[in-house]
Parts: structure tokens; sequence; C-alpha cells
């Protein structure tokens, strides 16, 4: 606790002074709030609790003062649609990654709100948004995501701490040897696990947003379930792994800790590269919570043994999420490819909800407006439930049938 106290106070010391407007969604008062008390044009700052004001749209009332209440609860997630579905099943979460540049499409904020109770950030937590340069911290984008789901009751999902990609120039043109790199890592991770907690937790209390989980290694495998050679390993060897999780655990001894990787969706030498991996983690007491299933798929190539690598997985005594869920096809979409995605989303679903360690499924994204898929894979696309006009598709009805 001691440990826990300094490491929190001096990484309060890192947390931006802000003096301008506060943003859409960002904080704008509550106890021991030193920053902005007024938003920017159009935003309304509104008391959420005497912790925590936030600026958000329309006339609430204005307030930047706060008075003690009772209140020892933070307020139940509000989404309903798949995130009720799912809880009703006795699945903690379905959510969607987000982005802060999408959250003035009001419609679309109106489904995300309503209709998911976990918010991952597409790009805001990683490495190079987090810590551009070394030892300078911008948590602002990661703190609006945060202070979103926060504002609906939404689990946040951390993403992500140390993977090849994404990586600032300094680290990887760094020349760093061994000590100083695992320096690097711990410190990163350190930083970005704690202060976006606390953001999201306004400093205090654990009663508004609970930061679920954190990917704390991003990628980490091979497909032939070797390790990857990546500068972390190239420099530090396979323990690169170890310093990042006992960091993070270090950091929040809460949130839940997790490796994430793609290609791992049904049985397969990677798969197998991942239980390896989990076993020596667990054999070593290296903490370590869960597996992240990114389930980038393929329609009509959902691997058959999707739920038996769940099951594998789950016998390692870990939770699983499934954490950047889409299902992509070539291009046009058809009433056949669309029928076929229904399924293909259905049985995913499925699986999770037939196995009790898997927790939750996060969409990467949930509207092919917003979808990464036609930008890195030419010719491919709509891949997710709701089409490019926020119409529900097939697939939705797929992860309603899988929950019902
Ligand atoms: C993607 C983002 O969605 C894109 O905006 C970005 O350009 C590249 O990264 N696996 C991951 C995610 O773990 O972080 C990736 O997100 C998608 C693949």
């Amino acid at each position: 606790m001691a440990r826990l106290s300094l490491a929190l106070s001096s990484l309060l010391a890192l947390l931006p002074i802000v003096t301008a407007q506060a943003g859409p969604w960002e904080q704008c008062g509550g106890q021991g709030w030193t920053g902005p008390t007024t938003c920017v044009s159009g935003w309304v700052c509104t008391s959420q609790n005497q912790w925590y004001s936030q600026c958000l749209q329309g006339s609430a009332t204005t307030t930047t003062t706060t008075t003690r209440t009772t209140t020892t609860t933070g307020p139940t997630p509000t989404g309903t649609g798949l995130h009720a579905r799912a809880v009703s099943k006795g699945k903690k979460y379905f959510g969607s990654e987000t982005e802060t540049d999408v959250l003035n499409d009001a419609p679309y904020v109106a489904i995300l709100r309503t209709e998911f109770g976990q918010i991952t950030a597409g790009n805001s937590m990683k490495w190079d948004a987090t810590e551009p340069q070394r030892g300078s911290f911008q948590f602002s984008r990661g703190d609006t995501i945060v202070n979103f789901a926060k504002s609906n009751g939404q689990l946040v999902r951390g993403h992500t701490c140390v993977w090849h990609s994404q990586v600032p120039r300094w680290v990887t043109e760094g020349n760093f040897n061994n000590a100083t790199l695992q320096e690097i890592i711990r410190s990163h991770t350190t930083a970005v696990v704690v202060p976006t907690i606390l953001i999201g937790l306004a400093l205090t209390t654990r009663i508004i947003c609970i930061q679920d989980s954190w990917d704390v290694v991003n990628e980490p495998f091979n497909g032939d379930g070797t390790l990857r050679q990546s500068l972390f390993y190239n420099t530090i060897g396979r323990s690169y792994i170890d310093v990042a999780l006992r960091a993070a655990r270090a950091a929040d001894p809460s949130t839940k800790l997790y490796i994430n990787d793609y290609n791992i969706d049904g049985l397969s030498s990677k798969s197998t590269g991942m239980v390896n991996l989990i076993k020596d983690l667990k054999a070593r007491g290296v903490p370590v919570d869960g597996v992240g299933i990114q389930a980038h798929l393929i329609v009509g190539a959902v691997p058959s043994t999707f739920r038996q690598n769940l099951e594998q997985f789950a016998a390692l005594g870990v939770e699983v999420a499934i954490t950047e869920l889409d299902i992509r096809m070539p291009l046009p979409a058809t009433t056949a490819k669309l029928d076929q995605q229904r399924k293909d989303y259905q049985a995913v679903a499925a699986a999770c909800r037939a196995v009790p360690a898997c927790v939750g499924i996060t969409t990467w994204d949930f509207t092919d407006k917003y979808s990464w898929v036609p930008g890195v894979f030419p010719g491919q696309g709509a891949a997710l439930p709701w089409d490019g006009n926020l119409v529900k598709k097939p697939a939705y009805t797929g992860i309603v049938d899988a929950f019902s």
C-alpha cells in the first residue's frame, strides 16, 4: 500500500495542469479538481457526483461545486441492447472499440451509449499516443475515452502497453541496451496503467468507472507460435513480457492483465504458443489474468474449433475475452454473404456464452462507417453488425439469437 501511494503521488505530479476550458466529455469539476471548471461552447459542465463533473451536451444544470453525499456505489452500466443481453446470460459485458474523433457523431454515440457496456480505445492509449517523448506523457485523448465511458457507466479496457506497432521512434531508434529498455517498459507501463485509472476513478475512489482490464502485451507471437522477434524480444528476451506484467500489477493490483493476439481463434500452433506462455508465466509466478482473442475473422471461415479453443485457455485458470471482433467479407456485400455473416457472429457469441471463463465480447467499432477493415484489407469490408448508415445488419440478429 505504501508503495502504491508513493507511485500514485509521483504519478499525480505527471498529470497535466489544465487551465483552458474543458473539451467534450472531459472533467470540469469535482472534489479535489484543480482544472478548468467551464466547458467549450455547446457543452455544459454537469455534476455526476461529488467527485466528478463532466462536459456534456445539452441543457444540464451547470455546476462547478461539489457536495459530499453518501453515494458509495457507481451507476449500473446503462447499456441495453447487446450489452443487456450478454449480461442476462452471465457475461460481464458486450462492448465496442471507439475513438475520440467520432464522438461528435450524435447518432453514432446514441447507439454506442445504449447498446454497449464496455469501451476500448482504438488508438488513444497506445504508446505513440501516450508517451510520444520519453517521460512526457499525454493522457488527454485516453482520458476523453475514459470519461465518455464513465458518463455511461461503461467498463474500460486499456489497450495497449507493450506492442511492436505504434511505438514512438524514440523507443525504436534509441538503441537502448537490455537494462535501459526494461526500465523504459516499466516506467511506461506504470504511467499508462495508473493515470487512466486515476482519471477514470476521479483520483480517490473506485465508484464510477472500472478500468476492468488491460492488454498489457499485444501480439507477442509469430504465426508458428514462437515469440515474435520484436525490438523488445530481441533486446531483452522473453522476459520482457514478465517485466510488463509485473509493472502493470504493481501499478494497479485490481485491473485484469491480458495478453492479446490475433489468429489464436481456433486450435493452431499460435494458440498452442499462447497456452504454453500462460503455463510458463503461471509456473513462475508472473501475474497474468486473461487471454485476449482479437478475432479479426473472415465470413464463412470462423474456425470450427473456436469454442474448444476458448475452453483450452479457460482450463489454464485465466479468463478469456474476445477483444476486437469483426468478420470481414469481399466487397460488395450480398444477401448471401450477410446471411453467412449472421451465422458467424452467432457462432462466436454462442461460443463465448457457452464458456463461463469468456467474460465478454468487444467488436472493433460497431459500424462499417468507422471500421478499420477496408483501409487494411483492400477490397474487403462490411465487417461489423451495423452498416455504414448505422442500420443493423443480419449480424446483429445473430448476436441477439446467441444470447437469447
Ligand atoms: C488498429 C486501429 O484500429 C487503426 O486505427 C490503426 O491504424 C492500426 O491499429 N490489432 C490491434 C489493434 O491490437 O490495436 C489494431 O487497431 C487492430 C489490430
